[in-house]
């Protein structure tokens, strides 16, 4: 008996059904028979692996507008409001926000988080509450952390400290940001100590890198020979890289050549880069990405994170996944067939890498019962209309249902286009 039988979903062109049994996948194909403790009729929906967060700030979300608004929308001014808010800063108050984000990310299909919680803060409240996160939502959402020191590992007092202390709390992942340091040296010097620490703890790294328009801003080097050097290459993620964008063409191409042989991961964040970044820049106005494509044409693992929601550098935002690939489809040029569904790969399969979970991630008999039923025939469809996530599944139970919305035109059914 299975105890979830999913019928007549869409699936690479074709109709499957799909069975699951203590809490894992067990058949995908035509025709899954019967009988289960539950059955559902799927159809017109697209089966997906669920969604993933790869970069978020789960201890700075929804907090837009406290004590201050960001008026000036820059990165800087976002760290300098935050630095504010931070004084205020209460286990229940972190808890309570990174809960309900979590709560709309997971209703909107995605079930693997990545975010980075500030380490430059002498009691470490937000990094024990969402340690408690992480913890009561095991069951709905995987929850990773990375030590982040937003005010800098070296710049700030006791920013190494404060890392390890996380990382002996629990943390999952070590962070940097060697843009941030007061100086060039001190943010190579942030890398060789991200790097030991990762080393010491045996944990992946994540780092801020380069989130900035300055094309002398070139840690993402230090950060590949790094990755080379220590053997840790597809455990080893930079996120932003940013300066990528305003990087002279001749330096790029030689940089290339290094990261493909580091086969490190990279994150971009194409919504709230987009409006972070080209603010010192009148006109022509730098979008303030990395290669996006160009990262992907050259086979390097590329995923997409939504990095803040309503918060003091983004004051927008819902979590839902959909919404970074759109914007990457359209500032990183991604518009080919194939480019757009890429975009796709780049919040599910590409993300997994990035999080190291491929092996326990993906729709293959035997893998978690963790799927999302969308309300479009193809990854081209569910990024065209950010359609809706209709249905989420975690361990083989229905944890999410959205209903459809019906249009009618003229006193006629409107088809909203779902298999276009
Ligand atoms: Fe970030």
């Amino acid at each position: 008996m299975h105890q979830l039988l999913l019928k007549g979903a869409w699936l690479e062109g074709e109709t499957v059904d799909v069975a699951m049994a203590d809490g894992k996948i067990t058949a995908i194909g035509h025709e899954v028979p019967g009988p289960a403790e539950v059955e559902k009729d799927v159809s017109g929906l697209m089966l997906s692996a669920p969604l993933i967060e790869s970069h978020v700030h789960l201890d700075t979300t929804l907090t837009a507008g406290e004590p201050k608004w960001n008026e000036s929308g820059t990165l800087f001014e976002g760290i300098e409001t935050w630095a504010l808010r931070k004084k205020t800063l209460s286990r229940e108050d972190v808890i309570r926000r990174a809960t309900r984000l979590l709560h709309w990310q997971a209703a909107q299909g995605v079930l693997h988080v990545r975010s980075h919680v500030d380490t430059t803060d002498p009691e470490l409240t937000a990094v024990k509450a969402l340690l408690e996160v992480r913890q009561n939502l095991k069951g709905l959402v995987d929850v990773q952390l990375v030590a982040f020191p937003q005010e800098g590992i070296l710049s700030y007092p006791k920013g190494a400290e404060l890392m390890e202390e996380a990382l002996k709390l629990g943390v999952d992942v070590v962070g940097g940001i060697p843009h941030y340091e007061l100086t060039r040296d001190m943010g190579a010097e942030s890398v060789a100590t991200s790097f030991r620490l990762a080393e010491k703890y045996g944990r992946p790294i994540d780092i801020h890198c380069d989130e900035t328009d300055d094309p002398q801003s070139r840690f993402l080097e230090i950060v590949a020979a790094l990755a080379t050097r220590s053997g840790m290459g597809e455990m080893v993620t930079a996120s932003h890289t940013t300066a990528m964008g305003s990087y002279d063409d001749a330096y790029a191409f030689k940089l290339m050549g290094f990261l493909r042989r580091a086969r490190i991961n990279f994150v971009a964040n194409p919504l709230v880069n987009i409006t972070l970044q080209g603010r010192m820049d009148t006109y022509p106005k730098r979008r303030g990405l990395t290669r996006i494509k160009e990262l992907w044409q050259n086979g390097l693992n590329v995923s997409l994170g939504y990095d803040d929601v309503m918060d003091p550098w983004y004051s927008l935002g819902t979590g839902n996944m959909l919404q970074p690939a759109h914007m990457a489809v359209h500032a990183a040029q991604m518009t080919g067939r194939q480019e757009v569904t890429a975009c796709y790969d780049m919040v599910t399969e590409n993300a997994a890498r990035t999080l190291g979970i491929s092996d326990r991630y993906g729709l293959e008999v035997g893998k978690p019962a963790d799927l999302v039923l969308i309300e479009a025939k193809d990854k081209w469809n569910a990024i065209r209309r950010l359609a809706p996530i209709r249905l989420v599944v975690k361990g083989g139970k229905v944890v999410s249902e959205t209903t459809a919305s019906k249009t009618t035109l003229l006193g006629a059914p409107l088809d909203l286009g779902a298999e276009r």
